[in-house]
């Protein structure tokens, strides 16, 4: 058929008909929100983010009253983030079962409904700020792993759901399943960050949780950004290893990672929209050369591109409009 019997602006005719031809949706079950937590704030205390505008580092008693308020207007899961009050080259404040991401797990899980998820790694533990074990400034990758499965299996043992390992070690995926597994955590699941990018959008998180590293950069571990076929076997590897659920990070620069992914391996899949991209968009809404659509723009391509989570800093905003 060709023009003018077909005329494809008749399926934008109106608003009710181009609501019911959507072929993507966003729901609330869709988003996760990432939630800093800070060791060392009094109860009720919440710090704002300079970098990332509308963002907080919440005490535990004020970050679980906000995770709170956002499950009544229907947030599903959060992913959490520790920023403890000491560090040390080890990074052990990480597996402390008194630990403040511990401790918020704890509390989350007796007091909401909500699927709590934990950021695995190190560097807002460590004080040299990178992601492992150091040598002679080298990241070590097999020492790291016995760190990364501790801390994991201290997540778990607070009660966990969900932990979710970002360091971009080989084999950190298959030493934490078989550490929980041998202690008895065969149901916690694991989200691996299976294709992270080393990118300059995570440039207002580490700021937010003081996590840069003091010097070089994560480029021996983390991703290049121009390559998508090493993306896939990351994925792959992720998935033998045992990864339950896989994350693409950063998202709207990598909808093409996150599509190929999603069409090659038929996994959940999880869409990290990161801090570089909240702020940018808050910036350019804030200095009015953007309207807030944007925002909702930018999470529909996300999940048009296959993702089947969406963790963003914008769930809080997507919550409060979908309920008005
Ligand atoms: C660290 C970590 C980072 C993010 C999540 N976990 C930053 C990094 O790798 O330096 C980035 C999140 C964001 O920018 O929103 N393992
Ligand atoms: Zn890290």
């Amino acid at each position: 058929m060709q023009f003018p019997t077909t005329r494809m602006r008749r399926l934008r005719k109106s608003a009710q008909l181009r609501k019911i031809l959507s072929e993507t949706t966003l729901n609330p079950e869709d988003f996760i929100y990432p939630m800093f937590i800070k060791e060392n704030l009094k109860d009720g205390e919440k710090e704002h983010i300079d970098t990332m505008p509308g963002q907080y580092r919440f005490s535990l008693n004020e970050g679980v009253d906000e995770a709170k308020r956002l499950e009544k207007i229907g947030l599903s899961s959060v992913l959490i983030f520790g920023m403890p009050e000491n560090k040390d080259e080890a990074g052990s404040s990480a597996y402390d079962e008194k630990g403040i991401v511990q401790k918020t797990v704890r509390k989350l899980k007796e007091e909401t409904e909500l699927v709590v998820i934990t950021d695995v790694c190190m560097c807002q533990y460590t004080s040299h700020g990178h992601c492992g074990i150091i040598k002679d400034e080298k990241i070590i990758n097999d020492e790291t792993l016995e760190y990364l499965s501790k801390i994991a299996l201290s997540h778990a043992e607070a009660g966990a759901d969900i932990v979710a390992p970002s360091d971009m070690m080989d084999g950190r995926v298959d030493t934490i399943r078989v550490d929980l597994d041998i202690n008895g955590y065969d149901d916690t699941l694991i989200m691996s960050y299976a294709a992270k990018y080393a990118s300059a959008f995570y440039a207002p998180f580490r700021e937010a949780v003081c996590s840069a590293p003091s010097f070089g950069d994560r480029k021996t571990y983390q991703m290049n950004p121009p390559n998508i076929n090493e993306a896939l076997r990351e994925a792959e590897l992720d998935i033998i290893e045992g990864a339950d659920i896989l994350m693409v990070k950063p998202a709207i620069a990598y909808l093409d990672v996150i599509k190929a992914i999603k069409e090659e391996f038929r996994i959940p899949t999880a869409a990290y929209q990161v801090s570089g991209e909240y702020s940018m968009i808050k910036a350019g809404i804030e200095a009015g050369y953007l309207t807030e659509d944007v925002i909702f723009e930018s999470l529909m391509s996300i999940k048009r591109a296959g993702a089947d989570m969406i963790i963003s800093h914008y769930a809080p905003e997507f919550l409060e409009n979908y309920n008005k």
